[in-house]
């Protein structure tokens, strides 16, 4: 009897732990971080595909100019509920290198949906040539590198504010009360009005970052929604099978115990 109780304990108190893991681990490291309601967060959460594809427009049009994404294919976009058409065309926008071709010359191309992100740099030394000595990070993994991830993101993109008195900022530096360390060598890349939005959201800085947070949020595990889904079935065939080893315990032991 004493032993199949602490049995319980210890299975109530690997489940708690296991329940509150990943909040704990959310909230630790950073800076002045405001917690956002998602429509992702939660073992039933899923991405809002209008948010997707407004953040996407987002990243195009203002992040892409420094940032690249370059562990996305453009086929990968069906997931945001684009079809074959429509990601064909998105992709041939860009132009990539190819080649040699017969005569042994490399030649440009219109990109095809197997084709990864285009990158706006050839390299990070242009990269850093181009922004004060900075390397803009590659945003694919970025929700999954930052403590807080969405919340991160949407923390640095709206978190611009005037350095406090008596603090000098170098050349090139901003001042963020997200960022770790407060300087950051990225301008405030987002204001109201700048992306044109096709259905009614509002066309604002904090939307925008919303919207992008949540793009990211997807390029980082594409594959989200699907673990998840995974997940419950998981615990629903363990708890019917539990229930089912527990019949068969009751049965295989009822002669002896009396
Ligand atoms: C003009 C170029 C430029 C544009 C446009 C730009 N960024 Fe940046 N970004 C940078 C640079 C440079 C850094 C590196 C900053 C640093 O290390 O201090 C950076 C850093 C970041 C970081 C990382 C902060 C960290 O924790 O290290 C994130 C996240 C980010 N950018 C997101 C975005 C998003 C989202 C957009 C589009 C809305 C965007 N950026 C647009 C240049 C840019």
């Amino acid at each position: 009897m004493k032993r199949l109780s602490m049995i319980k304990i210890t299975l109530s108190f690997m489940v708690l732990v296991l329940a509150f893991a990943p909040q704990a681990q959310a909230s630790e490291g950073s800076h002045d971080l405001e917690e956002q309601h998602w429509s992702f967060s939660g073992p039933f959460g899923t991405f809002d595909r209008g948010a997707l594809q407004r953040g996407f427009q987002v990243y195009t049009q203002v992040c892409a100019a420094c940032h690249s994404l370059k562990y996305l294919s453009y086929r990968n976009l069906s997931d945001l509920g684009y079809d074959e058409s429509q990601i064909k065309a998105i992709a041939a926008e860009n132009t990539a290198m190819d080649g040699p071709n017969d005569e042994g010359e490399m030649f440009e191309r219109p990109m095809r949906p197997s084709d990864a992100f285009k990158s706006p740099y050839s390299n990070d030394q242009e990269a850093r040539y181009a922004n004060n000595g900075a390397l803009p990070p590659d945003l694919s993994l970025i929700a999954k590198a930052r403590a807080g991830g969405a919340d991160y993101i949407y923390g640095i993109l709206t978190g611009y504010e005037e350095p406090p008195e008596g603090v000098v900022l170098g050349n090139g530096q901003h001042w963020n009360k997200v960022m770790p360390g407060n300087k950051i060598a990225m301008a405030a890349p987002l204001s109201d009005d700048i992306v044109g939005y096709s259905d009614e959201s509002p066309t604002t800085k904090e939307q925008y970052s919303r919207d992008v947070a949540q793009f990211l949020t997807w390029a980082a595990e594409p594959k989200m929604e699907i673990r998840k889904r995974t997940g419950i079935k998981v615990i629903l065939f363990l708890l019917v099978f539990a229930g089912i080893m527990y019949a068969v315990k009751r049965k295989i032991w009822v002669g002896v115990k009396h």
